[in-house]
């Protein structure tokens, strides 16, 4: 029976950036079909809540959080022993998923420094130490796990600017100086291609160890935003709307279970059709 094939009974997951908008709702899709998981974020406030949320829907012993930052590779290390003791395996399940949410300076003074020619080398060694580094790390320490045992699976959480570039005409403020404008950084085009470029080299270093890395490249999800810029983020997207926190759980669920079992080294974009126009 093909919904088998979903399903999750004895897997862990570990879920980066797990106390986030979509982390929880990664782990909701997992917890869903009978996982567990393991949320890992430097967010320990909204790690409580969320596990909180989570555990009283789906029980105390299926749920474990861990504060700990993807850049530190020592405090990664601790918490895969943390999640053996704790679930009595090792993570069958990785998704590298947490990033850092660039804000844009509101600072109608200086010029923005989103811009490239300002964009400060701190900033771009601070934003690609989470986006890529601590993926590349999670990947070494649950990875190696996983080849050892010889199965797993890891998901890279890209974005629909993985595979396009920013239109940054959808940023724009009306009356402003073009060297005035925000703009969509270049860090989040790197951090994004880069992990489907680090998709396809996990996908074939770990093949022959059982274990499968894919890419998942969503478009942006609705979470408030001004009416203007939706409206200018819709224009782009032939289903002319923004996507639901909720709508990506079936595709997590799909790319992390044995229904993707031949998928490996491939990207899913899920974004309402942004990148084929
Ligand atoms: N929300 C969207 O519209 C959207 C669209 C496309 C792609 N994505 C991608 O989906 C993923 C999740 O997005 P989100 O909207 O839930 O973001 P979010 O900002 O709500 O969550 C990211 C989480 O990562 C955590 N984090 C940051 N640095 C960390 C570190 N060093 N160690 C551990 N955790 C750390 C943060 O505390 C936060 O809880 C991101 O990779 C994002 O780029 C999001």
């Amino acid at each position: 029976v093909v919904l088998n094939s979903f399903n999750l009974k004895n897997k862990v997951a570990v879920i980066t950036g797990g106390a986030g908008l979509l982390g929880r709702k990664h782990a909701e899709a997992i917890l869903e079909a009978n996982g567990r998981v393991a949320l890992i974020d430097v967010n320990e406030t909204r790690l409580n809540e969320v596990a909180n949320e989570l555990e009283s829907k789906h029980g105390k012993n299926m749920v474990a959080t861990f504060k700990v930052d993807i850049t530190q590779k020592e405090a990664v290390q601790s918490s895969l022993e943390q999640i053996k003791k704790i679930f009595g395996n090792a993570p069958q399940i990785l998704i590298n998923n947490a990033a850092i949410d660039p804000k844009f300076d509101k600072s109608k003074t200086d010029k923005p420094g989103s811009r490239l020619e300002n964009f400060s080398v701190d900033q771009w060694n601070m934003e690609i130490s989470v986006g890529l580094t601590g993926s590349l790390i999670c990947a070494q320490v649950f990875g190696h796990e996983m080849a050892k045992a010889g199965s797993g699976v890891i998901l890279n959480v890209a974005s629909d600017l993985g595979v396009v570039a920013p239109d940054q005409r959808i940023y724009r403020q009306e009356g402003l100086a073009e060297d005035m404008q925000n703009v969509k950084p270049v860090t989040y085009s790197v951090i994004k291609h880069g992990l489907i470029g680090l998709t396809k080299y996990i996908a074939t270093y770990w093949a022959k160890q059982g274990v499968r890395c894919n890419a998942f490249a969503p478009g942006g999800v609705f979470n408030d935003h001004p009416d203007a810029f939706v409206q200018k983020l819709t224009n782009l997207i032939p289903l002319g709307r923004m996507a639901h926190k909720d709508e990506y759980k079936g595709a997590i669920l799909f790319l992390v279970s044995d229904a993707s079992s031949y998928m490996n080294g491939a990207t899913l974009n899920m974004d309402g059709g942004r990148s084929v126009w």
